[in-house]
């Protein structure tokens, strides 16, 4: 094998895509996933690739520095792609330790485990990359100056062919300060730092990618898009939190992807890009159209569920506005999104709609008990 890599949480929703995209694109590099299979995590997610000859599949949890030194050793790994984490903000608000475990501390242990097994080889840090995937929230939440919207600044494919809206004059960029307002984001920045952290007291080649919302296949349904898809066929309250006019940035995931891929083999050492695709909708209009999608392709009259939307007590320190400019990355390593936001979303409601097999397992047992948890003070 030309290469030995690891991606963690790669049972996950973004991590089986790329753990899928590194699988079939590069079959001459051996692909470890190691995951926790948490609730978040699901063989299922990679269940075509079981038989792939340069596919490993390693249930560990990133937190066990010794299991993690012994991976780094018998697969004399040269990078790590690291996604593993706890991702969902409301239930950093219930419980923050879950997340200062894992995202700071697991990604502790990988990055020392990394380093010690890449000072004991004759060419050390050569030839080898810990590129960790982190999130736009970090930068806290931007002003809505536009309520209504005006129009973009900037486009790219991913931008709503109807919404060419931006909801405010700033957006992140790579040097914007870090301000996390949740714990999930909080847990988020601590592990940025430490990644750059690294590479500034050790020199470790290192990268850091800020991304968007994702949306597409695979995403637990405690995420608002899954989420309301599945209320939405099963005819149950979609709760809105607050007035839904927080606006968030949404890419595909297989975009995002495939930016993970351009910036692994040709971003710089010790860079950051901000990953997005200039596509800002507010929550309440992103919920209008899921629901139109949803009553159409199940055959019902469009809009016929709009009753369903309950609003509901806000998420405690809602950021109001999330919006990255991603045009370094596009500008210096040549990546762009590749699907409309229309389309994307359209695949993504067909998607849930034709599996919902994978739905029903994923939503059973402890799922149930979750969901009466989490909403039932709103
Ligand atoms: P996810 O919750 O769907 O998946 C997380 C995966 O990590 C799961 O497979 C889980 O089993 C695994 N995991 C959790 N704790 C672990 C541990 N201690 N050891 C090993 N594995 C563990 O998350 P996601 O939405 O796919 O996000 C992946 C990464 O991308 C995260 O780092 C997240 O912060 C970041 N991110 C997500 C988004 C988004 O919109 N979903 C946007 C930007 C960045
Ligand atoms: O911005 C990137 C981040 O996007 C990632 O780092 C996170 O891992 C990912 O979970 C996501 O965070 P959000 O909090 O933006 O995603 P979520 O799907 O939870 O919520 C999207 C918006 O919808 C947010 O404004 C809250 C709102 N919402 C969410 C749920 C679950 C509701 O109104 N009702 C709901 O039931």
């Amino acid at each position: 094998m030309d290469r030995n890599i690891i991606i963690t949480g790669g049972a996950g929703f973004i991590g089986s895509h790329v753990v899928r995209l590194f699988v079939n694109k590069y079959p001459e590099y051996r692909i470890i996933c190691v995951d926790k299979l948490t609730y978040a995590g699901n063989l299922a997610n990679l269940a075509d690739l079981e038989q792939r000859p340069n596919f490993v599949f390693v249930k560990a949890d990133i937190c066990d520095l010794d299991k993690m030194r012994s991976l780094m050793k018998e697969y004399n790994v040269d990078s790590i792609i690291h996604l593993a984490a706890e991702s969902h903000v409301d239930r950093s608000i219930k419980d923050p330790f879950t997340f200062a475990r894992t995202n700071v501390m697991g990604t502790l242990s990988l990055l020392q485990a990394a380093k010690e097994h890449w000072d004991t080889l004759p060419e050390k840090y050569d030839g080898k990359l810990f590129y960790h995937i982190s999130t736009d929230e970090v930068y806290g939440a931007l002003e809505l100056t536009h309520p209504e919207g005006i129009d973009a600044p900037f486009t790219t494919k991913a931008s709503s062919g109807k919404n060419h809206e931006a909801y405010g004059d700033e957006f992140f960029v790579e040097t914007t300060a870090y301000n996390p307002h949740s714990p999930y984001s909080a847990s988020k920045a601590s592990s940025d730092h430490f990644v750059r952290a690294y590479h500034d007291t050790y020199g470790m080649p290192t990268i850091v990618t800020n991304c968007s919302n994702n949306y597409g296949p695979y995403q637990f349904p405690e995420k608002l898009i899954p989420l309301f898809i599945n209320n939405i066929r099963h005819r149950k309250p979609l709760p809105v939190y607050g007035k839904g006019e927080n606006v968030r940035d949404w890419l595909y995931v297989e975009d995002h992807a495939r930016a993970i891929d351009v910036i692994f083999h040709k971003g710089k050492v010790a860079e950051t890009y901000n990953i997005g695709g200039f596509n800002e909708w507010k929550n309440i209009d992103i919920i209008r159209t899921i629901i139109s999608t949803v009553d159409r392709l199940l055959g019902r009259a469009e809009g016929e569920d709009l009753d369903l939307i309950t609003y509901v007590t806000d998420r405690a320190g809602h950021d109001l506005r999330y919006a990255i400019d991603s045009r370094k990355l596009q500008k210096e390593l040549g990546w762009e999104p590749s699907l409309q936001f229309e389309e994307g979303i359209e695949r993504t409601v067909r998607w849930y709609l034709d599996n919902q097999e994978w739905m029903d397992n994923v939503t059973s047992g402890d799922y149930l008990k979750y969901y009466e948890e989490m909403y039932k003070d709103r």
